[in-house]
């Protein structure tokens, strides 16, 4: 049956996939966490990890992912099944991690929106911390036990962020996502600068970005740093998730791999400088407005969001404006993330089941809304996400990269990954690439290993073992068993499933 490979949906172009592309590696990532990353772990010294990591991990495992996705021409579990049978356990461990994403990166995303609507009225008050934890989210205390109280603030936006996103992958590669991508996109870049260039204005911005930029070349020494920096590119990048397979997979079989692999890559990487250089501007303001230092004020994800930033819009000239800028660029930015989060589960069914688009979006996406509003839509949401995503975005993404790359190094799949990329690309990889994949598959499981044991022994932020045992280590090894259960179940088409890509 030549269906699979013929009415696979495409791309119409190159364009349209670096935008989508950029789309999915831009994301809060970048302007939530690279800032701070930066500044802890030693400045403008963090650009020597920094640079080493994009340029011997980031740029080689996008081009590895390309490849993976552009010759086998499937979601996750279907390419890495087209290497072999025993591979296609990776693809879908990726699509479950992926799952737990979803679920919740679609909460921050509704808080993001949120607050882009507070913006306008500063409907946060004179105490953003108070409003956040007890009035918006009312948090309880996960030490008197998990409550499942629903929060109606936080039910209505994170339903309305997913019928969007389902919405538009519903409509497709072409007209859903890259249409979506290539709208989205440029207004984000549009307000973002803008943002950034009014935070220069500020009084103190100065001082911030002094703070942030202020070598401190002794933490080159530090293993924390280089792991920081690692750790950073592969999630910044959206590398090792399935989704640069999935995407690449839609793309027409005469593409420049390679070179579109090195725009995404710088360009992911400028935008995160550039929002470097607005938030601690913004943070330099708000230290000199407090009288106090900028390492008394500088924070990263929610703190930076959703403390941080309200403070300084309460004092700012234009403060508003600022806020809707900002919490604009968060949404638009993680929206085009979370679509692609959610692509990779799409697509894995469709391949799988021999579903059709708009009924695979459903399948996929109405479950995953239900357990995203009953998990987060109550007042466990804030413990929860935070387990969640250390467990998940970083043990889950550095264990199925470390093995899948073991696998695919073992079983001498890189040169034809390479002679492949060399096919289309106008940059051609060689030894060096082949070096760079062997190189971070060592790095990898040194970052698995050291954080790894760290965790078992210490703990993780000093949540109850029962609850990170449940929701952290509970919930790691469930997703491996679930990803090997589902790659024992049948082929719809077992002969789409067995064809070699080409
Ligand atoms: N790359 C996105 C960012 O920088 C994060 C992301 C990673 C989103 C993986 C989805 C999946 O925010």
């Amino acid at each position: 049956m030549a269906q699979s490979t013929a009415k696979r949906e495409t791309f119409s172009g190159r364009r349209a996939f670096i935008i989508a592309a950029i789309g999915s590696a831009v994301g809060l990532g970048n302007i939530w966490r690279f800032p701070y990353t930066t500044y802890e772990n030693g400045g403008g010294a963090f650009i020597i990890p920094y640079l080493i990591a994009l340029l011997t991990a980031g740029i080689p495992l996008l081009f590895l992912d390309y490849a993976i996705g552009h010759r086998h021409r499937g979601g996750a579990p279907l390419s890495y099944r087209r290497f072999s049978p025993h591979f296609e356990t990776f693809g879908w461990w990726q699509v479950m991690v992926n799952v737990i994403i979803g679920i919740y990166y679609a909460v921050v995303l509704g808080w993001a929106a949120s607050y882009t609507y507070f913006s306008f009225n500063t409907a946060w008050g004179d105490k953003p911390i108070d409003f956040f934890i007890g009035e918006f989210l009312k948090m309880g205390d996960i030490t008197q036990g998990v409550s499942f109280e629903f929060v109606g603030m936080i039910t209505g936006p994170l339903i309305a962020v997913w019928l969007v996103a389902l919405g538009v992958l519903a409509l497709g590669i072409q007209k859903g996502i890259a249409k979506s991508s290539g709208i989205l996109m440029p207004i984000l870049v549009v307000m973002f600068i803008i943002l950034v260039v009014s935070a220069l204005f500020l009084p103190g911005a100065a001082k911030g970005l002094d703070a942030l930029f202020t070598p401190d070349w002794s933490k080159l020494s530090s293993p924390s740093v280089w792991i920081a920096a690692y750790g950073q590119i592969f999630f910044s990048l959206s590398i090792c998730f399935g989704i640069m397979i999935t995407y690449a997979s839609y793309l027409k079989k005469d593409s420049d791999l390679t070179g579109s692999g090195l725009v995404v890559g710088f360009a992911n990487s400028s935008f995160e400088l550039l929002a470097g250089i607005g938030v601690f501007a913004a943070l330099g303001f708000m230290a000199t407005a407090a009288g106090q230092e900028v390492s008394e004020v500088a924070k990263g994800g929610i703190g930076l969001a959703f403390f941080a930033f309200p403070t300084i819009i309460n004092e700012a000239p234009f403060g508003q404006v600022l806020g809707v800028l900002f919490f604009g660029s968060l949404t638009f930015a993680a929206l085009t993330s979370f679509i692609s989060v959610i692509e990779v589960i799409i697509s894995a069914v469709q391949d799988k089941l021999r579903m059709r688009r708009v009924k695979a979006t459903f399948v996929v996406g109405i479950p995953m809304m239900f357990v995203s509003v009953l998990l987060f839509g109550t007042t466990t949401g804030l413990p929860m996400l935070d387990v969640l995503d250390k467990f998940v975005n970083y043990f889950g993404i550095v264990a199925v990269a470390f093995v899948s790359l073991i696998a695919i190094v073992a079983n001498e799949k890189l040169g034809i990954l390479g002679d492949h990329l060399n096919e289309t690309s106008s940059f051609k990889v060689g030894f060096f690439w082949r070096l760079c994949i062997v190189l971070t598959t060592g790095i990898l499981a040194f970052m698995l290993f050291s954080e790894g044991a760290k965790v078992f022994s210490e703990g993780y932020e000093g949540y109850p073992s029962w609850f990170v045992n449940t929701f952290g280590w509970g919930m790691s090894v469930a997703l491996l068993v679930v990803s090997f259960l589902l790659s024992r179940l049948k082929w719809k088409d077992e002969e789409l499933a067995v064809k070699k890509g080409e």
